[in-house]
């Protein structure tokens, strides 16, 4: 008989309150019960154009974008040495490889002969070696080129000054920063030591990938972000869907630099739920909302976590990397139906509810109205945000 046939994924492996760091458990007691919880108005607008505005977007992409390392994709997704990723979200064509020794490392997926893509989908290809589709030099995935065609047809090729071309790269709490100009001395300053710590808490380093999914969508990439910054939405864009399971109140938020740290209570919630069973699955309590610094958004969920990439495209366009994160593959067919179930439901929340209002706010934004977007003491975690990354630009 198999043992496991009747445990759910969320009783083989959950996480409790005291799995997570002495941080992370503080803020989490700090959640008022909903009853107590008490709205702050606030008086706050934005400018149109930092929406619309193409000077805007040049800066953004100088000053943050390109000046500081940014996520483009997650540890998960790499987890056997000796695999590799391409990543054309941010508009540059990159390679994300995981060496044989588990280091990982970051490329311009560009051949060194005459530029051609080496992996041309975003699939996950666990090869030790990358051969370029057009004359077919061959790579080894830590960028050295190791095989040349016809290499007596070349006088004085130096091969080992025609690797490809890296970028610095690091894992940091389970998502890839990739420091996109190449430049040698990164700022690694702005990614939080509080972050990675609360990612390796949650379980994001070491997660299964369960499901991944590219969305391109015709908006800003602030105004993709703005909702995972906000509750106030929550009740009414989502009321046929989740919205029935968060309260309006303002959630505890923590800013660690240009990084946001969300955390509240679902309906109904009581500080005292947290002791009534020690062995209880936390994120059936309270859920948790990062921003990362600049563009990375988790979210966690009763059975699963949601990472979501927001690559800005253009000033009105962002790809969106989603990926749901499950702590291992499922194990039993009752496992993958709760996954399967999980997965649809989250891929239209965001996808029709939150990305769609999204495209239709940047359709009236566009037309220059409102002039100013105005802000309310629930969605005040977007000023704080916006004040962060300001402060760079
Ligand atoms: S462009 Fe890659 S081998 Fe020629
Ligand atoms: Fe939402």
């Amino acid at each position: 008989m198999n043992m496991e046939s009747d445990v759910k994924p969320a009783e083989r492996k959950i996480t409790t309150l005291a799995m997570l760091n002495p941080g992370l458990q503080a803020a989490i007691r700090r959640i008022p019960a909903e009853a107590d919880a008490v709205i702050e108005p606030i008086e706050a607008t934005r400018p149109n154009a930092i929406f619309t505005g193409r000077e805007r977007f040049a800066r953004e992409q100088e000053r943050i974008f390109r000046r500081f390392p940014v996520p483009v994709t997650l540890s998960a997704l790499l987890p056997e040495p000796g695999s590799v990723v391409a990543q054309d979200g941010y508009g540059i064509p990159l390679l994300v490889a995981r060496t044989r020794d588990g280091e990982i490392k970051a490329f311009i997926n560009a051949c060194q002969h005459k530029g051609s893509k080496l992996v041309e989908d975003c699939e996950v290809h666990r090869q030790s070696r990358l051969t370029c589709p057009y004359h077919a030099w061959t790579y080894g995935i830590d960028g050295k080129l190791i095989g040349v065609a016809r290499s007596e047809a070349f006088e004085n090729l130096d091969k080992s000054a025609r690797g490809l071309k890296e970028l610095p790269a690091r894992e940091w709490g389970g998502v890839v920063y990739v420091q996109l100009d190449g430049r040698a001395d990164p700022d690694w300053s702005q990614l939080s030591e509080r972050v990675a710590e609360d990612f390796g808490s949650l379980g994001i380093p070491s997660a299964h990938v369960y499901g991944r999914k590219t969305f391109d969508l015709k908006a800003n990439w602030k105004v993709v972000l703005e909702p995972f910054l906000e509750g106030y939405h929550v009740q009414r864009l989502h009321a046929q869907s989740i919205g029935d399971q968060f309260p309006d109140a303002p959630n505890i938020v923590d800013m660690f630099g240009a990084n946001v740290r969300q955390i509240s209570g679902r309906i109904g919630y009581t500080p005292a739920m947290l002791d009534a069973d020690a062995g209880a699955n936390v994120h059936k309590l309270v859920t948790h909302a990062y921003t990362a610094f600049p563009n990375c958004v988790v979210v966690t969920s009763q059975y699963y976590i949601s990472v979501m990439l927001l690559f800005p495209r253009d000033v009105d366009r962002t790809v969106v990397d989603y990926f749901m994160l499950t702590p291992e593959p499922a194990g039993t067919p009752k496992a993958e139906e709760v996954f399967k179930r999980s997965y649809e439901l989250i891929l239209s929340v965001f996808g029709n509810e939150d990305f769609r209002a999204a495209e239709i706010s940047q359709q009236g934004l566009a037309a220059g109205v409102p002039a100013e977007t105005v802000y309310c003491g629930l969605e005040s975690n977007i000023i704080r945000y916006y004040d962060a990354i300001e402060a760079l630009l």
